[in-house]
């Protein structure tokens, strides 16, 4: 049974899910989590982490979606009525991760304007929370609505609705087509002024130098984990519902290896910019590179503004490019995040896309408004902890669990062999059976208790 809407093309459809794999996360949050947990002592633990988890749950809701073709919680549902909810929950998670990860493609819409002259001035921290943000002193306390972040956010909105809308073909592999390209260009110009400034070669060798005692840190590898699960989009449903809209013989396996190399492989050139500009910051200032960023989330908002500030020439068209390469890479993520919630929705209440999309994105619009206020930084730091563990992490384990024991991971190893340009080895069940959930469950009991204590 075919899907009334489909990619029309293996690239459409590789485009789209690199869409939503290249996103903030790549950029800002990539960029962060590498610089907190030791610069190029993460790139192991991360490295381990995409092939003993990112990889085979890619495969594994590629070949889930593709076979079942449904949504997340209509290709449980296929699988037994019971399990509906292993569908939704992760649609859920990724209903409130969209909702906060809009105001920060907002931020960055804003940042583009604020690169006209630098707006932020001389003291891009200071302007980053009291100017921009509005940050108020406590979570409690949530202080005005911020008209330009929220009118930021709004315009970022409208644009995801319109896509979505046009549904899969007019509307998400379209926009993909213009979108990826775009960013490549984008992230290569902005890349390689960064490595040939002057000190960029301490940022790459702070980056890349191994550092093998913080392999015995228990929290790099966490931040290992979930930054995998953040940047490839897996346990979020998403891929699941992406992959039901291929054709009949699409493969399965190849497609999975082609994403995840490619998003990897761009977060790890973005990497090599960023820090080649930390590096020149720490050679301009003659402060070392560790104490260049106090705080994490603010790398792209704080530091980077502080480093345009330093550029010898073209610091508005420099500025501008990479704000405008988060925008667009954010959006592309967005898409995937809405069209997962609309189409499981679309699924259950057998409503158009239209009236999905339209459900969807009013009442998460309204959502959003909450992360333009004053507290708004406060809750997205304490919401994406809580998410990337209780939504993605955990609903990942029941995935591997209930498709490989349940459903039979050798019934979705010989059905996607059918179709894939190369045969997976059994090597594959064995993940997805023991290896996969064994390590998650582990970190997932390490992260609880890291919580407690
Ligand atoms: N992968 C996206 C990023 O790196 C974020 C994302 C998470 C997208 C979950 C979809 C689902 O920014
Ligand atoms: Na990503």
């Amino acid at each position: 049974m075919a899907k009334e809407e489909q990619w029309q093309s293996r690239a459409g459809f590789i485009l789209a899910v690199i869409g939503s794999a290249v996103g903030l996360g790549n950029i800002w949050r990539f960029s962060y989590v590498a610089y907190d947990n030791g610069g190029g002592a993460f790139l192991i633990p991360y490295f381990i982490a995409l092939v003993m988890i990112g990889i085979p749950i890619l495969i594994l809701e590629f070949s889930f979606g593709r076979k079942m073709r449904g949504s997340a919680a209509l290709s449980f549902r296929k699988l037994a009525k019971k399990w509906e909810w292993l569908g939704w929950w992760p649609t859920l998670a990724t209903l409130v991760l969209v909702i906060y990860y809009m105001a920060i493609i907002g931020w960055s819409l804003n940042y583009v304007f604020y690169s006209f002259g630098q707006v932020w001035g001389k003291n891009p921290e200071a302007f980053f929370y009291n100017q921009h943000l509005n940050l108020t002193s406590s979570v409690g306390q949530l202080g005005g609505i911020n008209w330009t972040v929220f009118a930021a956010v709004f315009v970022i909105w409208i644009i995801n609705y319109a896509i979505i809308y046009n549904g899969i073909e007019n509307g998400i592999e379209k926009a993909s087509k213009i979108f990826m390209p775009l960013l490549a260009i984008l992230m290569l110009v902005i890349t390689i002024r960064g490595i040939t400034l002057p000190g960029a070669i301490e940022g790459i060798n702070k980056y890349l130098q191994p550092d093998f005692s913080q392999l015995m840190n228990g929290e790099v590898w966490l931040a290992a984990f979930s930054q995998i699960f953040f940047t490839l989009s897996i346990g979020w449903g998403v891929m699941i519902t992406y992959s039901s809209y291929q054709p009949e013989d699409s493969d399965i396996v190849n497609n999975a290896f082609i994403a995840s190399l490619a998003n990897c492989g761009f977060s790890f050139i973005v990497g090599l910019g960023v820090f080649s500009i930390l590096g020149y910051m720490a050679t301009q200032t003659g402060q070392p590179i560790e104490g260049l960023v106090a705080e994490s989330i603010g790398l792209a908002f704080i530091a980077f503004p502080k480093a345009i500030n330093m550029l010898p020439a073209f610091q508005t068209a420099f500025g501008s490019l990479f704000f405008i390469s988060l925008v667009i890479a954010g959006l592309s993520s967005s898409i995937s995040m809405i069209e997962a919630t609309v189409a499981n929705i679309q699924d259950k209440f057998a409503i158009s896309r239209k009236k999905a999309a339209s459900i969807v994105c009013l009442t998460s619009c309204l959502g959003s408004v909450l992360f333009t206020t004053g507290a708004g930084l406060y809750l997205l730091d304490i919401i994406d902890h809580f998410l990337m563990q209780f939504g993605a992490g955990l609903a990942a384990i029941f995935f591997c669990l209930v498709l490989g024991w349940g459903y039979g991971a050798q019934r979705l190893r010989k059905f996607m062999n059918q179709v894939s340009d190369f045969e997976i080895g059994v090597w594959w069940e064995i993940m997805i059976k023991l290896i996969t959930p064994g390590i998650l469950i582990i970190m997932f009991g390490k992260g609880v208790i890291a919580n407690l204590t």
